[in-house]
């Protein structure tokens, strides 16, 4: 059982990324985190394994502080599993598997003979276990991720938007085995998603959070579909009936913007004039073949050095891109919620920058297919 009691996150910034929150995860449960970005969900999850501290309030496991514990030692008992994977590049997926049990002191050969037993477990191929990450499916490299987690047998699961970069048919397959696995394994699962449809398929409980990290409603599934609490908690589920119906649009209908994309030998004051005109938080790089750089913030690009090329900046990751030609309105969304701008990038079937979109113009065209 993890219980949050009145567990708050205040960043020095002043954001309250998560405000006063009590809840209980059941032991043994699948418990689903949902909600708009921003509104809480990935720090509250990152409370559980110390990755984050709460400034108020605590979290405990069966009854104790995890402040008591050694952060090293909680995290290895603690499975986590994030969108794309999160995969070292550079290791075979079945060195990537036995990565927690190697750590914990197991001797090679049953490190491996772990490995293999997990790849099966989650759908993957033998043949699979000396590849590089890079060299699966995305929808594969998220079974590694699975399997990673799941390796030195944590009772504790905290998945966070593990399947949301994937295609939806392939993200229906995951959240399959998942469940397959659950009724197996029965493991305490905390998973994150901005998809109620999913929190609706996974979760034995769901957990709604509203901006300002408050949480808005923790029932079951049937009874948040059945009485949402509020009118926040209604259009929220509603929203999603929208969102459903998005995979059935085409993207190729969206109106992208080119005017906030700029290749990197861009003087840093040119791509802060325009920015500053068009009030636009953020404005994409490219390099001279337009595939995609990173996001510069506007008001970074302010402070950079006269003379200074936006190619020179830290930029923030660009993230996961959609296809204009070929992928769905729901794809689009996907990549804009993910996106640490809050704007999707689209790109040609090559990979060039069509243009970015952002979660304002898809609010646009979700409504207008919701009607
Ligand atoms: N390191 C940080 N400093 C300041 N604000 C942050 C930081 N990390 C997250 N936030 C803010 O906290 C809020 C909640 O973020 P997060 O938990 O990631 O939301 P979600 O996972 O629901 O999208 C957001 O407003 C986010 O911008
Ligand atoms: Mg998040």
């Amino acid at each position: 059982m993890i219980t949050f009691e009145g567990a708050a996150k205040l960043y020095p910034d002043g954001t309250v990324a998560v405000d006063d929150l009590d809840l209980t995860v059941e032991t043994g449960q699948t418990t689903v985190f949902v909600g708009p970005s921003g509104s809480g969900k990935t720090t509250s999850l990152r409370m559980i394994n110390r990755m984050v501290e709460p400034t108020g309030g605590a979290v405990l496991i069966d009854g104790d502080d995890i402040r008591g514990r050694d952060p090293a030692e909680l995290r290895r008992s603690i499975g986590y599993v994030i969108q794309q994977a999160g995969l070292f590049p550079h290791r075979t997926v079945r060195d990537n598997i036995a990565t927690v049990p190697l750590l914990l002191g197991w001797n090679r050969s049953r490190a491996r003979a772990r490995a293999d037993e997990l790849m099966e477990l989650v759908g993957l191929e033998p043949s699979q276990a000396g590849r590089y990450p890079h060299q699966l499916s995305g929808g594969q490299q998220q079974r590694v991720g699975v399997a990673r987690a799941l390796a030195a047998d944590p009772p504790i699961l905290l998945m966070d938007e593990p399947f949301s970069a994937v295609d939806p048919v392939v993200r229906a397959s995951l959240q399959d085995e998942l469940l397959r696995l659950q009724a197996d394994l029965h493991k305490t699962i905390v998973f994150v998603t901005h998809d109620i449809d999913e929190a609706v398929r996974l979760g034995d409980r769901i957990a709604v959070f509203r901006p300002g990290g408050r949480l808005a409603q923790y029932d079951t599934p049937e009874n948040l579909l059945a009485a949402p609490r509020d009118a926040f908690v209604e259009s929220f589920v509603g929203y999603d009936r929208g969102v459903r119906r998005l995979s059935f649009f085409p993207a190729r209908d969206l109106s992208l913007r080119e005017d906030v994309v700029f290749g990197d030998g861009t003087p840093v004051t040119e791509a802060a004039a325009v920015a500053r005109g068009k009030g636009e938080p953020w404005v994409l790089v490219v390099d001279g073949d337009r595939m995609p750089l990173g996001w510069a913030a506007a008001d970074r690009l302010d402070r950079a050095p006269a003379g200074a090329a936006l190619g020179s900046l830290d930029l923030a990751p660009y993230g996961h891109t959609f296809d204009v030609g070929a992928d769905s309105l729901r794809a689009a969304l996907d990549a804009a919620v993910l996106s640490p701008a809050g704007r999707a990038v689209g790109v040609d079937s090559e990979g060039r920058v069509a243009g970015v979109v952002t979660q304002d113009d898809l609010g646009t065209a979700l409504w207008s297919v919701a009607e």
